[in-house]
C-alpha cells in the first residue's frame, strides 16, 4: 500500500503527541509508602500534608529524612516495597534482598534506635489515645480513575531482635484509611495524602506500627516505624 507523504507525516505528527504526552504524565506504575508517622499540622482549622502545612515528628525506619517528599523511587535504594508470595506470611518490613520490589530497608535496627537519627529521621514518641496523622505520596494512585484503596494500621509490642510475623500484625489492626486523602500538593506523583486516628490505650513501651497498602487484590505494600508509646495525658496507667 502506498502511503501519502501527507499521510506519513500527519501519523508522524500524531505518534509524537502522543509520545510526548505520555512523557508528561508520570509513569502510573510507582508505588507508594509511609515517610511520616508522626504528622503534625500546623493548623486544626486547615490541616494539610504538605510541608508547607505541617512537620514530622516521628519518621518511618531508616527515613532519609533530607531527601525531599515523595522522590524515592529511584533512588538507591529505592523506599517502596510489595510483599512477595503469600501476604499472610510475607516479611512484615523491608530487609533490601525480600519480596517483589527489592532494595528498600526498614530493617530493625540493633538497637532499635539506631535506625533513628542523624541521617535518618527522628523516631516518633505518642501517649495512648491521642490522635496520630501517617503520610504518603500519592504516587499517582489518588486520582479519580483510581479506587479509593485502603491503607491498615497494624500495632504490635516490639522484641527483642525480631520483628513480629505478618499473621500476628494482621490480628492487630488499630485503623483503616482511605488511600485517597490527599492534601493538594505539585502533580498527581507527589501529592501528599495521610490519615488520622486515635492511639488506643496500650501499655507503655515500644511498639512496632506497619503501614500496609493494598493497591491491587492481593498486592501490598508496606512501611514499617518503631513508636514509642507513653501513658496517656491524665497520667492513668492503663495496662492491657
Ligand atoms: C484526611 O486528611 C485530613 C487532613 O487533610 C485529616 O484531618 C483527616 O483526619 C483525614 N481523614 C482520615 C479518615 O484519616
Amino acid at each position: 500500500m502506498l502511503v501519502s507523504t501527507a499521510t506519513y507525516t500527519t501519523i508522524l505528527a500524531s505518534a509524537l503527541v502522543l509520545f510526548a504526552s505520555s512523557n508528561l504524565t508520570p509513569a502510573a506504575e510507582a508505588h507508594s509508602w509511609m515517610d511520616c508517622v508522626n504528622w503534625k499540622f500546623h493548623s486544626r482549622t486547615n490541616p494539610d500534608f504538605s510541608d508547607k502545612g505541617g512537620y514530622c515528628r516521628g519518621y518511618a525506619r531508616r527515613y532519609p529524612k533530607d531527601l525531599n517528599f515523595g522522590t524515592l523511587d529511584d533512588a538507591s535504594p529505592s523506599r517502596h516495597y510489595q510483599q512477595a508470595g503469600n501476604p499472610n506470611t510475607a516479611l512484615p518490613c523491608s530487609d533490601r534482598r525480600h519480596g517483589k520490589d527489592i532494595g528498600s530497608d526498614e530493617t530493625m535496627g540493633d538497637p532499635v534506635s539506631s535506625a533513628y537519627g542523624g541521617k535518618y529521621g527522628e523516631m516518633a514518641t505518642i501517649r495512648s489515645g491521642e490522635t496520630l496523622c501517617v503520610r504518603w505520596p500519592a504516587k499517582n494512585h489518588a486520582e479519580g480513575n483510581e479506587d479509593n484503596t485502603i491503607v491498615q494500621i497494624n500495632l504490635i509490642k516490639s522484641r527483642n531482635s525480631q520483628d513480629a510475623t505478618q499473621a500476628e500484625l494482621l490480628r492487630n489492626t488499630i485503623a483503616r484509611l482511605p488511600y485517597k486523602n490527599c492534601s493538594r500538593g505539585s502533580g498527581t506523583d507527589k501529592k501528599p495524602c495521610g490519615g488520622c486516628f486515635k492511639m488506643p490505650a496500650r501499655s507503655p513501651g515500644l511498639y512496632l506500627l506497619q503501614w500496609r497498602w493494598m493497591l491491587n487484590p492481593g498486592e501490598w505494600y508496606t512501611s514499617c516505624a518503631d513508636i514509642q508509646i507513653e501513658d496517656d495525658k491524665r497520667g492513668n496507667k492503663r495496662r492491657l
